[in-house]
């Protein structure tokens, strides 16, 4: 089976209004680009750039959602908030998130739930810390986070998870291809045997100092169906030559 790659750009607590203009330069330079892209603002940009970037090939998303529709959880935005916005997906359980603000499996478990219920496609993200690795602990550590952090029944239509090595994330060191390609097919092993013939085509992506120079190796690795990006998603210029390298990958 074929999938189609996603490149997705994870802007963090980074981004002004100004900064909308890098997103239209990327819609500029990929009309009709080979793979799946997305830009997830801060929240404040969301509705602004979903408008600016019209109908182009550059989705929107979130980076986090509140597990309840509506209601008294001040500072807190809903999925179905995100989707009125323009958004088509939404980050949860980002690495960041899970140490900020504590979030633990079972409460990115139901966040992936009410962002489905919005028609929103949740990228799950999982990685294990430097100490976990170094005590040979990785496979358990991310495919008991996956599961934990998956709700039932998902399909390749409302998930994509993201494998992020915490020690690679926003440090310049790229896990090697070697473990990349291990993390990857146990993860998807994993989903498989929970979600059967669902699993084959759920996309996997890395992330974690993913730049254009090293780019086309890490898409090589197999079952890396796409990257998500931090610091180089940033600029037009660095995230178009990563959705090129993907692209021909
Ligand atoms: P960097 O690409 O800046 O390492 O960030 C990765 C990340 O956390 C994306 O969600």
């Amino acid at each position: 089976m074929t999938i189609r790659k996603l490149a997705a750009g994870n802007w963090k607590m980074n981004g002004l209004t100004a900064d909308i203009a890098e997103v239209e330069k990327l819609a500029r330079a990929h009309p009709t680009p080979s793979c799946d892209v997305l830009i997830c603002p801060p929240a404040t940009l969301i509705a602004p750039m979903a408008q600016a970037i019209g109908t182009s090939a550059v989705a929107v998303g979130g980076q986090d959602c509140h597990a309840t529709d509506a209601g008294a959880h001040t500072g807190d935005i809903s999925a179905a908030m995100l989707r009125d916005a323009g958004a088509s997906h939404v980050i949860l359980g980002h690495s960041e998130r899970r140490t900020d603000h504590e979030e633990t499996d079972a409460a990115v478990r139901i966040k992936a739930h009410a962002a489905r219920a919005s028609g929103l496609v949740s990228i799950v993200c999982i990685g294990e810390t430097l100490a976990q690795r170094e005590a040979g602990v990785t496979l358990d550590v991310v495919t008991s986070q996956m599961d934990g952090s998956l709700p039932d029944g998902c399909t390749a239509a409302d998930t994509v998870v993201a494998y992020e090595p915490i020690w690679a994330i926003g440090t310049g060191k790229v896990a090697t291809m070697d473990q990349i390609a291990e993390v990857h097919a146990a993860m998807r092993a994993a989903l498989e045997a929970r979600f059967g013939a669902a699993a084959a085509d759920i996309r996997l992506l890395y992330g974690g100092s993913v730049k254009a120079d090293n780019a086309e190796q890490i898409f090589a690795v197999p079952d890396v169906d796409g990257a998500l990006v931090g610091g180089a998603s940033l600029k037009a210029a660095d995230f178009g030559a990563i959705v090129a390298a993907l692209g021909a990958a």
